[in-house]
């Protein structure tokens, strides 16, 4: 049997989109933060009776099941039957990235128990078939996924940008709802490609905030780097809001959240927040800022985690 240990990225410039829906090829680039302290742990058994599969604590629905088990299949072609235990410590499928660090742990672990030696851009092209943010998860740091030009999709995986250790960065979440959120981001960024009319705008637009973002994190600039996360977030949600039918993540608690935002950084501290699929709203600054942040956020909603930068997908 075969363990991989995967971290959650949050996306500091967003994918949305695709330009291949059957190989999960984006319709642009994206940049990351791969985050510390959150991790999903998979350990794949090839010696099982039949597929099964226990996700945190509870056997799989069938769909989900269903979904792993392909993913499986790609991985590793022919492969023999397996038990598959998976566990989150942090919230599933609420907008916490979760995805991210179950198919890149999935993928790590079942390429390692099938025996097979491929490299980590590799890993990282059959971990975004699973789920497109997981193949920025196979490494720590900061990372991007160029959208990549072939039909066939090798050339769009994760990049690494900067290591782990680069800038002693972190990301203040606020756990607005811990729930499964309604519409997963699969459905989500279809019908935002699909029906709205601020998609074009996204996608031809997309290439300045990648740009701005590569460069503020070589050069540790936050302002730069919050400024273009900022941006591309509400481009991203700008899309949604005005699909057909129209989905909305931003609630009033997120609203709050933002506000409170930017008041910090009226007063002087430098945080930048982003948000994915779902109401949290997660807020980049310097690691001597946490505090201060996490504080101010304590004033609007209870539950705040702090998480710094993380590192690699691994073989435990
Ligand atoms: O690959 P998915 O289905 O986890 O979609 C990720 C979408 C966002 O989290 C909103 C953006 C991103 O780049 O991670």
């Amino acid at each position: 049997m075969a363990t991989a240990i995967a971290h959650p990225n949050i996306a500091l410039v967003k994918y949305w989109g695709k330009r291949d829906r059957e190989l999960n090829l984006p319709a642009v680039g994206s940049i990351s933060l791969t985050l510390d302290r959150f991790h999903t742990r998979t350990r794949v058994d090839f010696g099982a009776a039949e597929d099964s599969i226990l996700l945190n604590g509870r056997e799989a629905e069938p769909e989900e099941a269903e979904r792993v088990f392909r993913h499986m299949d790609l991985v590793a072609p022919k492969r023999p039957a397996a038990r598959v235990v998976s566990e989150n410590n942090f919230p599933t499928a609420a907008g916490l990235a979760s995805s991210s660090s179950a198919f890149a742990a999935l993928t790590v672990a079942t390429a390692a128990e099938a025996g097979q030696s491929l490299t980590r851009q590799e890993l990282s092209a059959l971990a975004r078939q699973g789920s497109g943010s997981a193949c920025r998860s196979l490494w720590g740091g900061f990372v991007e996924w160029r959208r990549g030009m072939g039909q066939n999709g090798n050339d769009s995986h994760g990049t690494p940008l900067a290591p782990e250790d680069h800038w002693d960065v972190c990301m203040v979440v606020a756990v607005v709802d811990s729930g499964k959120k309604a519409v997963s981001s699969r459905q989500a960024m279809l019908r935002s490609q699909m029906t709205s009319p601020m998609y074009q705008a996204w996608v031809s637009s997309y290439d300045r905030d990648l740009r701005q973002a590569r460069q503020a994190i070589l050069d540790r600039d936050l302002e730069s780097l919050g400024t273009a996360m900022e941006r591309s977030t509400w481009k991203m949600h700008s899309t949604t809001l005005t699909a057909q039918p129209c989905i909305r993540y931003i609630g009033s608690a997120s609203l709050a959240v933002i506000e409170t935002v930017e008041r910090l950084r009226q007063d002087g501290t430098s945080a930048w927040w982003t948000m994915d699929a779902g109401p949290n709203v997660k807020v980049l600054c310097e690691r001597t800022d946490a505090q201060t942040v996490a504080e101010a956020l304590r004033a609007v909603i209870t539950q705040i985690v702090v998480l710094g930068v993380g590192g690699a997908s691994r073989v435990e």
